[in-house]
């Protein structure tokens, strides 16, 4: 396996595999299985695959946890070189935001909902990291995982409306055995955190046993209260919505989604399901 981490050596990579099927797993580092699953479907479906470890200063607001954001290369690059991944796309910061960077790639409407009404800024940050290592590494298919559902939905919009020629792939959530999704920021929990964090997935598989579209408000509110009695400080959004759209539920034919975001202590959660 290769780290690569400037251009011309991407580049030089790139032109090497010219004839070969790319599968690219992007990612922000601090690799747990959900990331491995990632890169294990990418070389099921091509010649070779490369993932991408960049912390990417953009999609973090000024209060949120760019600076304690888990930094583990080493180890990173290990697990990534016993799963068979060729190569590792490490770019620095002045790579990625040059002297003089100015633009933005925005996919409207679908990012001001949900997270993006809570964090308002972070999709913009999303969308223009993720477009620039598509053009760097210009992949045959990328993966991305589910449990950032509504990132899915808006890099597909965005690949979609840009024509940019990369296949988007969502991958299910990978959970612990107790059905926590894992997320980098787990770290960040201690143990009797983890354990309330647990409990959002009982909750969320709850909810499919007690939905009929007429009450989806009721059913909101009723998670959300049942959110709150598992332990969770406080919670952004329980919302049931059209599974590719991302908007309110118009009638009962609709494939559907369950996204919540929940606070315990200081750290944020989010999770995901279909109905
Ligand atoms: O999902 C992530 O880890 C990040 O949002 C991504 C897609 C790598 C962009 O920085």
């Amino acid at each position: 396996m290769i780290i690569l981490n400037t251009c011309a050596a991407l580049n030089d990579w790139r032109e090497t595999h010219s004839l070969k099927s790319i599968g690219f797993a992007p990612t922000m580092g601090a690799l747990h299985e959900g990331h491995l699953s990632l890169c294990e479907r990418a070389k099921a479906d091509n010649d070779i695959v490369i993932a991408s470890i960049f912390v990417n200063p953009t999609q973090f607001a000024p209060h949120e946890d760019f600076d304690s954001y888990p930094r583990t290369l080493e180890a990173d690059a290990k697990k990534l070189e016993q799963i068979g991944v060729d190569a590792i796309w490490a770019p620095t910061p002045e790579i990625m935001y040059p002297e003089g960077f100015k633009t933005t790639v925005h996919v409207d409407g679908m990012t001001q909902i949900l997270e993006g009404a809570f964090r308002p800024t972070h999709f913009d940050g999303v969308t223009t990291v993720v477009a620039k290592l598509f053009g760097q590494v210009r992949p045959t298919r990328a993966y991305f995982g589910e449990k950032d559902y509504q990132q899915l939905q808006v890099i597909q919009r965005m690949t979609k409306d840009l024509n940019i020629n990369v296949d988007v792939i969502g991958c299910p959530i990978v959970r612990d055995a107790q059905g926590l999704a894992l997320s980098s920021r787990n770290a960040y929990l201690s143990d009797a955190e983890i354990e309330i964090a647990r409990r959002l997935n009982q909750i969320l598989k709850g909810a499919k046993e007690r939905f009929e579209v007429d009450s989806i408000t009721q059913l909101e509110k009723e998670l959300k209260r049942a959110i709150l009695d598992a332990g969770f400080d406080k919670v952004d959004y329980v919302a049931i919505r059209n599974a590719s759209s991302l908007m309110p539920i118009e009638n009962a034919s609709e494939a559907m989604r369950i996204l919540v975001a929940a606070t315990i202590n200081k750290t944020r959660l989010i999770d995901n399901m279909p109905l």
